[in-house]
């Protein structure tokens, strides 16, 4: 493939997974269904290819990505594996987990990939789409979220496609259908002493920590996870959260939790159901961040399970800029 395509949608059916995989072996970007976010792909040994999606994103160059596997011994390449990372990889793999083990030395993943940290992130995705991909293309995917840098993470095509339609640098949006999960993975550091959650995400900090124990929780914000930047996932307009259903203030749009809530407000789960709330997060965020609105109110969710995730997401989305 010489000349790549401008940034088009196109339904995730094998003749456009075959496309997408030689746009991404031709060095191209392709946006892809997993069962968490839509990622915007390369190829992680390709480094040009790589700085294609920081420019795409927008995003600050000191980013590291996560490298998505087909899998396991296609990590063998460029990662360290040990004890607890079997342990995960068995419980959780594939899924929404990222682990974060110590990087092989003279491996030929690209340096940009991981920000030149002795560390990277790997994750094997738990979606048909996505594990095609990685079967056709045969090389390690380096995937942030397929979202401008500082903007809501997208969890259908549109989101992207919206974000992206007519990009030069973007080309291929594979439609794979909404995400199922709606929440980024959980990031877990396993390369030191003591295994560390860096970011909560779409599998419970409980559920990994009855296969291996307590987690440390990272206290330094912007050192270990560069990406968790206190705006990260910000909407344009003002949010607050654990407001009431009567609380609201005129002009803003409430984004409602449970049963307690008015029947015409968009609601994150009827049910009060998390799992549910979370995969809808993001999408009620977006179709809620309209210029004509005054903010947008979130209604108390639970801090337990996946609640963790969906409130530290809010939380990012809540402080100014
Ligand atoms: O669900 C997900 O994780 C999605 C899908 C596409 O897989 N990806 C995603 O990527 O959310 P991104 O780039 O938006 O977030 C990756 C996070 C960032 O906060 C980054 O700083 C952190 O992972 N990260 C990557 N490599 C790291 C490393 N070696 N050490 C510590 N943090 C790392
Ligand atoms: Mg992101």
């Amino acid at each position: 493939m010489n000349k790549l395509p401008p940034c088009h949608l196109a339904p995730a059916d094998s003749i456009h997974i075959e496309q997408a995989a030689s746009i991404l072996k031709a060095g191209g970007l392709v946006a892809f269904p997993t069962e968490t976010v839509y990622g915007l792909g390369a190829d992680a040994t390709n480094d040009q290819a790589v700085a294609k999606i920081f420019e795409t994103k927008q995003r600050p160059a000191f980013n590291p990505l996560i490298i998505h596997i087909k899998n396991i011994e296609q990590a063998f390449e460029f990662a360290e594996f040990n004890d607890l990372s079997n342990q995960l990889t068995t419980a959780f793999w594939p899924g929404a987990l990222t682990l974060v083990l110590r990087r092989k030395k003279g491996s030929k993943l690209s340096l940009l990939a991981t920000a030149g940290l002795d560390t990277v992130a790997v994750r094997m995705p738990n979606h048909p789409v996505a594990q095609s991909l990685l079967a056709a293309a045969n090389v390690p995917i380096a995937a942030p979220s397929a979202n401008l840098s500082g903007t809501i993470s997208p969890t259908q095509a549109g989101h992207v496609d919206g974000q992206f339609s007519g990009s030069l640098t973007l080309n291929m949006v594979l439609d794979g259908g909404p995400c199922t999960v709606g929440l980024e993975s959980t990031i877990v550091d396993i390369s030191g002493k003591i295994p560390t959650l860096l970011r909560p995400g779409g599998l419970a900090k409980e559920d990994i920590e009855a296969v291996i124990g307590p987690l440390a929780i990272n206290a330094s914000e912007d050192i270990i996870a560069p990406g968790q930047l206190k705006s990260h996932y910000a909407p344009s307009i003002p949010l607050r959260m654990n407001v009431k259903a009567d609380e609201v203030k005129p002009g803003e749009s409430l984004l409602a939790f449970g049963a307690n809530a008015p029947t015409k407000a968009l609601n994150l789960a009827t049910t009060a159901n998390l799992i549910e709330a979370a995969a809808n997060l993001f999408a009620m965020m977006r179709t809620l961040d309209t210029p004509g609105s005054a903010g947008i109110a979130v209604m108390p969710i639970p801090n337990e399970g996946l609640g963790v995730a969906i409130n530290d997401r809010l939380k990012r989305a809540s402080a100014t800029k």
